[in-house]
């Protein structure tokens, strides 16, 4: 069992899909804690219903991101939090977090990376006109969205594709591939600990 915790800010449907793939044993993982930023934000709600403790905080409070981050870990370490999974978290993760989790912070991101980094990246990509964008999960690095990538999936843009016809498309994805990567992950990880 590897113990995690999810960061998210908004409505949390990969925070989901990582529950229920727990739930049903596809994941062999624990969600110790849920960080947010956001308060309100619907993540919090399928935690609490989830019954999964969570830690929300208001960056704006805080003199400097060195400041939240630390707060954060202490709550990591009491928990023995060994990745960080990053879902739909709309903050860069700073030097404190990054050098206390080295590659053991995952994100995962609404395109091909590297095209189309940063927000709204299933936007970008109607609006650049391309015909195929997709899902990418990587190890997250100081920069927005350039670390080492762990696996991608491709989603075709068809013809008269609505933005909402899109993000369903790019969410059902998401939610097979988190659970079945970070699954690999982290069993490797367990192989090379026996
Ligand atoms: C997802 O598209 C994810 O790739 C991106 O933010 C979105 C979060 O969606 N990083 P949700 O909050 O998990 O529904």
């Amino acid at each position: 069992m590897t113990n995690i915790a999810v960061f998210a800010s908004g409505n949390g449907s990969n925070l989901q899909a990582l529950i229920d793939a727990i739930g049903r044993g596809a994941l062999e993982a624990q969600i110790k804690l849920v960080v947010c930023d956001r308060p309100g934000a619907y993540c919090l709600t399928r935690a609490s219903q989830a019954r999964l403790p969570s830690f929300m905080f208001y960056p704006q409070k805080y003199q400097s991101k060195a400041v939240y981050e630390e707060l954060i870990l202490r709550q990591l370490r009491e928990r023995d939090v060994e990745y960080i999974v990053l879902a739909g978290y709309m903050r860069l993760i700073g030097p404190t977090l990054l050098e206390a989790f080295p590659q053991r912070i995952i994100n995962i991101h609404p395109s091909l990376l590297p095209s189309f980094p940063g927000k709204d990246a299933i936007g970008q990509a109607l609006a650049a006109g391309v015909t195929l964008t997709g899902v990418t999960i990587h190890y997250v690095d100081e920069g927005i969205d350039t670390g080492p990538i762990i696996a991608q999936w491709p989603v075709f843009i068809d013809p008269g594709e609505t933005r909402e016809s899109l993000e369903e498309k790019i969410h059902a994805v998401e939610h097979e591939l988190y659970p079945k990567v970070l699954q690999e992950i982290f069993s490797k990880r367990r192989e090379n600990l026996d």
